[in-house]
C-alpha cells in the first residue's frame, strides 16, 4: 500500500447496517479530533492502482455519543459508477478503512444566527444523517421554539432512522415536527413530490401548521445540489433571505456533490 496521505487516521469498521440495497450506515472507530454535530470529514480507502480515493461523509451520530466522539457513524448510499462509495458498501465489521483526523464544515448550530427561534432541516437522501446529529444536542431543548425536519426521498425504504427520529420527538416533544417527502411512489403518510415545489405551493407548510417567519425562520438545506439550488431560490420567492456570515440571513446549505 502506498503511504498514507497526511491527515488520515487509521481507523476500523466496528458495525454495518443494510437499510436497503444500496443505503447502508458504517459505524466506525478512528482517533479523530472532536468535531460538531453537521459537521463531515473523509474516508479513505485506495483503488485498484494503488491511488487513495477520499470523499466526504457526514457524522450521523453526536458528539457526545455514549461511545466517544471517535466512534464515528456514516449514512451512505452505492452509486454503482462512483469510485469509492461501492468500496465502502464492501466493507465489514473489523475492516480498515481510512478517516480524516479534522473534522470540518461549517452546517452547524453554532452558525445559526441568535435570532432564529424557528428551525427548519431540509434534506434530500442521505442528507438527513448530519440533522440527526444536530437534532440531538442537548442545547435544542430549550434554544429554539419550533423545530422542523423534512426528509425527502425517491421510496419510503429510504426513510431511514425511524427509531432515532422517534426518540428525538420524545425528547423534544410538540416542538418537534417531521415531514417526510417520497417522490416515486405513493405513501400514506408523506406528501409526493420535491421540496422546492412543496415549499412554493405551501404543502410543507400546511402540513406543519406554521409559515415562514422572516424575523423568525432560520433553515439549513442539504444534500442534492439541484434541490439545494432549486429550494434557495424558491424561498427567495417566499421573501427570506441567505444567510452569509457577514449579513445574518434565513438560509444556509450544504451540496452533497
Ligand atoms: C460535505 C459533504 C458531505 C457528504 N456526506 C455524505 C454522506 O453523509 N453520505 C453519502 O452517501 N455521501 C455524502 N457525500 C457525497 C460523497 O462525498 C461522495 O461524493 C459519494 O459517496 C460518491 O462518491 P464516489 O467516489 O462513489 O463517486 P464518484 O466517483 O465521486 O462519482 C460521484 C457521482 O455520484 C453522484 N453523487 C455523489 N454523492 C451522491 C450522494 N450522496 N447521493 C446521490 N448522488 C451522489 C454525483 O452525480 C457524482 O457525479 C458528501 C459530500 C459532501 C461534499
Ligand atoms: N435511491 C435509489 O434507489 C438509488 C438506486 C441506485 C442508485 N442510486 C444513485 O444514488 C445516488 C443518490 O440517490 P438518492 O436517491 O439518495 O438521491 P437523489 O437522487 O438526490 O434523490 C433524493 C430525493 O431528492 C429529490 N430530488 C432530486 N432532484 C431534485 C431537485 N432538483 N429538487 C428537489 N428534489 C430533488 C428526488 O426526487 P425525484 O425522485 O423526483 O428525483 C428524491 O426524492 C444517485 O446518484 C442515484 O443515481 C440511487
Amino acid at each position: 500500500m502506498k503511504t498514507v496521505p497526511n491527515g488520515l487516521v487509521k481507523g476500523r469498521v466496528l458495525a454495518r447496517k443494510q437499510w436497503t440495497e444500496k443505503l447502508f450506515s458504517l459505524e466506525i472507530n478512528a482517533p479523530v479530533e472532536k468535531y460538531l454535530p453537521g459537521q463531515f470529514t473523509k474516508l479513505g480507502l485506495t483503488n485498484e492502482q494503488g491511488e487513495w480515493v477520499r470523499r466526504a461523509y457526514s457524522m450521523v451520530n453526536h458528539p457526545g455519543h455514549a461511545y466517544g466522539h471517535d466512534h464515528l457513524e456514516f449514512l451512505i448510499i452505492a452509486d454503482d459508477n462512483g469510485q469509492l462509495s461501492p468500496k465502502l458498501h464492501k466493507l465489514n465489521e473489523g475492516d480498515e478503512v481510512y478517516v480524516g483526523q479534522k473534522p470540518s464544515g461549517f452546517m452547524t448550530l453554532d452558525e445559526i444566527p441568535d435570532y432564529a427561534k424557528d428551525l427548519w432541516l431540509l434534506s434530500t437522501g442521505t442528507a438527513i444523517g448530519p440533522f440527526i446529529s444536530m437534532l440531538a444536542d442537548p442545547s435544542l431543548k430549550w434554544r429554539f421554539t419550533n423545530i422542523t425536519l423534512v426528509h425527502a426521498v425517491r421510496t419510503s425504504d429510504e426513510l431511514v432512522y425511524q427509531d432515532a427520529i422517534n426518540s428525538l420527538s420524545r425528547n423534544l416533544g410538540d416542538r418537534f415536527q417531521y415531514v417526510t417527502v417520497v417522490s416515486r411512489e405513493t405513501h400514506a403518510t408523506s406528501l409526493q413530490g420535491r421540496i422546492p415545489l412543496l415549499l412554493a405551493s405551501g404543502a410543507i407548510q400546511g402540513k406543519v401548521g406554521r409559515t415562514f417567519i422572516p424575523s423568525e425562520s432560520f433553515l439549513y438545506i442539504c444534500g442534492n445540489p439541484s434541490m439545494v439550488k432549486d429550494t434557495s431560490q424558491t424561498l427567495t420567492d417566499l421573501g427570506l433571505v441567505k444567510h452569509l456570515r457577514r449579513k445574518p440571513g434565513n438560509f444556509a446549505s450544504e451540496n452533497y456533490w
